[in-house]
């Protein structure tokens, strides 16, 4: 079988200069849906036709063993479907739109089986739909075949309150089909050459061709509006929570929480209102993530605790630690396990050791801290010269008092002690005190004297 992927039109109802196919759902590109549905099949090739201005997107598409065509022109589906014809090697053929990325795989599946035991020329995928669309009907005769789709702008009042729609999903056999799109008439109203118009060809030739109402509105949802874009995501948002939910996680806000597709989530984590969790984030067991936080290509270990309001990105928090709320970890960032980094810490690039702690009010990036460390508040690494960035190491067991400024490159050896104030620039041995404050001078009786002068 080939597949493939009409993606060639303008998307003008997007109001958009990026072609419609590459916004995104979540974090990821509308026609990479429309890819993995399509790969789900197995199919011998891939064909997604594009119009010659998305260049942005073949090297994309090449890398992912995926081929494209090119329609000169939008002229409409059937011409889009014209330019793939050519190249298609397989006589079942199976036609996606672009901007239909929920289809469930399941769902294709069950459709491409239908096709196959019904021996059809052609097959149509359609869906009931109770919101107001621009979708072609699905028109029958009294015994139910299929003669027709009525595109809604070409539809009489009475055909505009049926309900089954066309998904824009076929499969074909394209020995008895194929030929036929040449005889697609443009369409007087819109210049286009409509696919759709090809069914009615059809059954008056005689061939075999049949709509299965298979699947859902939400999942054929056509996306062609920034109204529909975001329905779309609220209807795979909604998918994606009822699916954690069946394996094991609580939201106590459902509706309030963005959880892009590539996510994992363990077994009795607790997740709370208006949480975001995007890309490659892997969340392990029994963890709890509170209010605001949001997670982009996180990996956190079983019995995390992440308080309101955090924000990590490409950090990894192991097994028992407590982060936030407010806290910060960027990139490159680990966290080792049953550590403790409080409010306003932010962390980059760094590698924090089993047990330690940074409580609260403090810089650490481009550092490599030890094990049941002690980072008291308003700690700073002073990595950045101007030019350079430095690396600051604090061995196991060290405690660092508060509000001290680590100037890098600096080393603190292990079971050290820092004195609360202290501007380091020169490395302290293991076991020693280092202090750098100015000896504290007291005035006596400095407010009464600076009044009798006055
Ligand atoms: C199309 C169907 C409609 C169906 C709906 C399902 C036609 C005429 N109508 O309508 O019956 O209910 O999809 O979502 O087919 N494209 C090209 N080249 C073109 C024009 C379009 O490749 O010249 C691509 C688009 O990029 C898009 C797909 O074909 O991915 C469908 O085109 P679109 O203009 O969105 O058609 P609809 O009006 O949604
Ligand atoms: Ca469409």
């Amino acid at each position: 079988m080939d597949v493939v992927i009409l993606a060639a039109g303008l998307g003008t109802r997007m109001k958009s200069k990026l072609p419609k196919i590459l916004h995104k759902i979540f974090d990821i590109p509308i026609i990479d849906y429309v890819i993995d549905a399509a790969k789900s099949i197995n199919p011998e090739n891939i064909f997604v036709v594009l119009n010659p201005s998305i260049t942005k997107l073949t090297e994309h598409l090449s890398k992912n063993d995926i081929k494209f065509v090119f329609q000169n022109e939008p002229k409409g589906t059937a011409h889009a479907l014209l330019s793939a014809l050519p190249y298609l090697k397989s006589n079942k053929i199976l036609i996606l739109n672009g901007d239909t990325p929920l289809i469930r795989k399941e769902t294709l599946a069950n459709f491409i089986d239908l096709f196959d035991k019904n021996s059809l020329d052609m097959g149509i995928l359609s869906f009931h739909s109770k919101r107001e669309h621009s979708y072609g009907k699905i028109l029958r005769d009294k015994d139910g075949n299929i003669k027709r789709i009525v595109e809604i702008t070409d539809s009489s009042e009475e055909e505009k309150h049926i309900s089954e729609a066309n998904s824009g999903v076929y499969v074909l056999n394209k020995n008895h089909i194929a030929e036929l799109v040449k005889e697609v008439k443009e369409n007087p109203l819109k210049g286009e050459y409509y696919l759709t118009d090809i069914v009615e060809i059809a059954v008056k030739k005689g061939k075999k061709i049949e709509a299965y109402p298979l699947a859902n509105e939400d999942e054929l949802i056509g996306i062609n509006t920034r109204s529909e874009l975001s329905l779309a995501i609220k209807y795979l948002r909604d998918r994606i929570i009822n699916d954690w939910m069946d394996k094991g996680v609580t939201f106590y806000d459902p509706q309030s929480v963005w959880i892009s597709p590539k996510v994992s989530i363990g077994a009795d984590t607790i997740i709370y209102p208006c949480v975001f969790l995007e890309g490659d984030t892997k969340i392990g067991q029994s963890c709890v993530i509170y209010q605001g936080v949001r997670l982009k290509n996180c990996t956190v270990e079983d019995n995390v605790e992440i308080k309101d309001y955090t924000v990590a990105e490409n950090a990894h928090i192991k097994d028992g630690s407590k982060i936030g709320p407010f806290a910060h970890l960027r990139a490159e960032t680990v966290i080792g396990r049953e550590c403790r980094i409080g409010n306003f810490v932010e962390v980059k690039k760094s590698t924090i050791g089993d047990g330690t702690k940074a409580a609260h009010l403090s810089y650490l990036g481009d550092a490599q801290i030890g094990k049941n460390v002690n980072i008291g508040a308003g700690t700073i690494t002073c990595n950045y010269d101007g030019r350079k960035k430095h690396k600051t190491i604090i061995e196991d067991n060290v405690f660092i008092g508060s509000d001290t400024q680590l100037i890098a490159p600096v080393k603190i050896n292990k079971d050290a002690y820092v004195g609360a104030g202290s501007t380091i620039t020169k490395e302290v041995p293991e076991g020693s005190l280092a202090i750098s404050r100015t000896p504290q001078k007291t005035i006596k009786d400095w407010v009464k004297k600076r009044r009798e002068k006055e």
